[in-house]
């Protein structure tokens, strides 16, 4: 098959990694020519054309959408970089040509926003279907090739022609019975997440007043073997798609009249966490912030990433700073961060630290000895204050 991926990024270059590597020649469009540089020097994949020159994407017989889909400045879907790329295959695609959106968007967007895009300007009959990618960045055990692919095409032939793609890169395919079936889920997953982890964080918030671990309450409830699953309580929740997908799908939720107060209510606890912690370590220096050394370590949202989109350490940090303590960082695998560069943890350099996201590498032994204070949100540090 002959695949252009709109779209190079986390999900888009794996993808066609993963397509290429499946025998189909894939062209790789990205509008960020930068990347698309970096790319070419890394890679030296036969039947890979990574590109930002928009003449090489005609006539494939698929195109997959895979660009972002994050919130405006009001927190309201931003449809703008999937209406350009759907406004690009129309530019593009020529009669049978199978249309996929890989991209995280609530239900009803293909149908109303890509299919009626396309047919504004390009006449030809084409096919549809929506897969949204449920990729994990840095998951080693869970890949594109053995996560089950949700997927729906808008009739029969569509459905077929995207079961058959995506049998020839994942082990398993799920065929459900239309594309806002496969777009809910997709939100679903996520929002699941959401409001189990603001559940947890709910949880910390008694424990604390109860002078109880909600570590080892978690730890006891996961004792039994049914109708529990474990989360852990942390700084708060960030990256492309927990703080996002759950406002989507309220959003949407709204707009055909229904409730979403659960869903944004556990949007509100995630992100009110880092003033949370805020509060804590606050307590632990006795109300006396302003010109203490602070240093948060792990500052990428999740371990063993370097993605800093939505982290919730940068608004610890903002918030520090707006107290008067001087904040600085320790991370092993984001060396820098808008001009500042990771510190190292020297034995007693700090006057506290808060341990953010725990990378694979981090060293237990140099935080403990680094500052008179450890304040940890990630459960593994033995002896440090928990949340
Ligand atoms: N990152 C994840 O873990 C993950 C997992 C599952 C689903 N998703 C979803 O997949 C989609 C893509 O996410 P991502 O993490 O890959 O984003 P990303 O920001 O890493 O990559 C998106 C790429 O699209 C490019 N782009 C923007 N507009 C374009 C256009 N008009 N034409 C061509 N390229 C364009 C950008 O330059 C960027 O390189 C989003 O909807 C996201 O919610 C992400």
């Amino acid at each position: 098959m002959k695949i252009a991926i709109i779209g190079q990024g986390y999900v888009g270059y794996a993808l066609s990694v993963a397509a290429t590597k499946a025998g189909h020649s894939v062209i790789g469009f990205d509008t960020n020519p930068k990347l698309i540089s970096e790319i070419k020097v890394k890679d030296d994949l036969d039947n890979y054309l990574p590109t930002n020159n928009e003449a090489d994407v005609k006539d494939q017989d698929i195109y997959i959408i895979a660009v972002p889909t994050p919130l405006d400045e009001k927190n309201l879907p931003d449809l703008t970089f999937l209406i350009a790329a759907t406004q690009l295959i129309t530019r593009s695609a020529s009669k049978g040509a199978l249309v996929i959106n890989e991209s995280t968007s609530y239900p009803g967007t293909l149908r109303e926003i890509v299919i009626t895009e396309i047919e504004i300007s390009n006449k030809a009959k084409f096919l549809y279907a929506a897969a949204p990618e449920r990729i994990d960045p840095a998951n080693t055990k869970w890949s594109i090739k053995n996560t089950p692919r949700v997927i729906a095409g808008i009739d029969d032939k569509s459905s077929k022609a995207a079961y058959e793609f995506y049998k020839s890169i994942c082990d398993e395919v799920i065929l459900v019975s239309s594309p806002e079936v496969a777009e809910s889920a997709k939100l679903f997953e996520n929002t699941f997440r959401q409001v189990n982890i603001a559940l947890v964080n709910e949880l910390a918030q008694i424990t604390e007043k109860l002078g109880i671990s909600a570590n080892e309450v978690i730890k006891a409830a996961a004792t039994k073997p049914f109708g529990f699953m474990k989360f852990n309580p942390s700084l708060g929740v960030g990256g492309h798609c927990i703080p996002i997908d759950p406002i989507y799908l309220a959003q949407k939720a709204e707009n055909v009249g229904a409730s979403a107060q659960f869903i944004r209510q556990a949007n509100l606890l995630n992100q009110q966490m880092p003033i949370y912690v805020l509060k804590r370590l606050e307590g632990l220096l006795e109300g006396k912030i302003s010109g203490k050394k602070i240093c948060i370590v792990g500052i990428s949202y999740k371990p063993d990433v370097t993605d800093m989109r939505q982290s919730p350490s940068i608004v610890l940090w903002q918030e520090l700073e707006k107290k008067g303590a001087l904040v600085s960082f320790h991370d092993e695998i984001v060396k820098e961060f808008e001009g500042k560069t990771s510190m190292a943890l020297a034995p007693n350099s700090f006057d506290l630290v808060v341990v953010a996201v725990a990378h694979s590498n981090l060293v237990v032994e140099k935080v403990i000895n680094s500052a008179p204070i450890i304040f940890d949100c990630t459960g593994t540090i033995k002896g440090a204050y928990q949340l």
